[in-house]
């Protein structure tokens, strides 16, 4: 079974194509389209990471989760499990959480199924479709649960409903260390404008950890290649959606870690001189150039400390597992 989908399986594409229509309804129109463009029009070349997961790309982070070499999402939901107690404690009976991002509702259960009660559940996510999947099936297996999701982008400033009444909190969560997909920058914008709609609460946001870099390495370059298709899904996904004509095989997927930034850097590397059209426009690619596709900070419990304190909140327990491979944080979000 291919892990991707080359070229070979996609439409026949003529060789020449007239660029796509114009009009606000087109392809080129596209957010996708404009940062692609974007994106191949200057050096170096960056995308944001957000475009790589269509339906076929959260497949694929999902197989990534599973794989033996991405310690993350195992280790953090051991860390929930394991201290799900002390968490249910700070949270206090009748919170709401707001989980920041939609992925998938095995760490969120864990946090709902040992909390006091809890009073409502606001999951934001760019994409209603899933967003709207996981909201029913948690009114299924919460009855009590008041869930509301949010379809809006949680790295734009943010206005979510009020509060339900009663004297729960609201309690923010962001597990899976997404918060290293922000450059530092970011990441503070994000955690003040988190801070403001969690005031007088608090924030649970799970952090992986700076560490040997051959563990790293082999996190992000999986023996099965997996890492790789989910990779060079953003071609793949571009070609069918916005027609370009990129072949997937001809990038290689290159991670390493970047020691001085803290961070895994993953781009698609052009294996030989080609050309692409992106609506309609051309652009030369020569051998060895790469599009910057993701990165991937990591983080001592200090450098998290500090940039949750630089965005206001004030630092609670930490938590990591024996090996120090992952940790999660409770940051308190002061009432003003
Ligand atoms: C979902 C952003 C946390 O950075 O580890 C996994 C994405 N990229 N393998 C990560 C990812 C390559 C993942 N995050």
């Amino acid at each position: 079974m291919t892990p991707y989908l080359s070229d070979t399986d996609l439409p026949a594409l003529p060789a020449t194509r007239p660029p796509l229509a114009g009009g606000p309804a087109s392809a080129a129109n596209s957010p996708f389209a404009q940062d692609l463009l974007a994106a191949l029009g200057s050096r170096p070349r960056s995308i944001s990471p957000k475009y790589i997961y269509d339906a076929a790309g959260s497949a694929l982070f999902d197989r990534i989760c599973q794989l033996p070499e991405y310690y993350p999402t195992r280790t953090e939901c051991a860390l929930l499990q394991a201290h799900a107690a002390d968490i249910a404690d700070l949270a206090g009976p009748g919170a709401e959480i707001v989980e920041f991002g939609a992925g998938s509702l095995r760490k969120v259960r864990i946090l709902l199924d040992a909390l006091e009660a809890p009073a409502g559940y606001l999951p934001i996510d760019i994409s209603g479709e899933h967003l709207l999947a996981a909201a029913a099936e948690l009114r299924a297996s919460h009855p009590a649960l008041e869930v509301r999701p949010v379809v809006a982008d949680y790295t734009a400033p943010m206005s979510l409903p009020a509060p339900p009444g009663g004297a729960g909190r609201r309690i923010g969560f962001f597990p899976g260390s997404t918060i290293g997909n922000f450059t530092p920058a970011e990441a503070r914008a994000f955690l003040r404008s988190a801070a403001s709609v969690l005031r007088g609460g608090a924030l649970l946001v799970g952090a992986d950890l700076v560490k040997d870099p051959a563990v790293l390495h082999a996190a992000y370059n999986d023996a099965q290649g997996v890492t790789a298709a989910f990779n060079r899904n953003l071609l793949v996904r571009a070609n069918a959606e916005l027609g370009t004509d990129f072949d997937p095989q001809a990038f290689d997927h290159a991670a390493f870690y970047n020691a001085p930034l803290q961070r895994i850097e993953m781009h698609l590397v052009s294996r030989t001189d080609q050309q692409v059209t992106v609506c309609g426009q051309p652009f030369g690619i020569a051998a060895g150039e790469t599009l910057h596709t993701e990165n991937s900070h990591k983080f001592t419990l200090a450098s998290l400390r500090d940039l949750a304190a630089s965005a206001g909140f004030s630092a609670g327990p930490s938590w990591v597992d024996a090996q120090g491979l992952f940790s999660l944080h409770w940051l308190v979000a002061p009432a003003h």
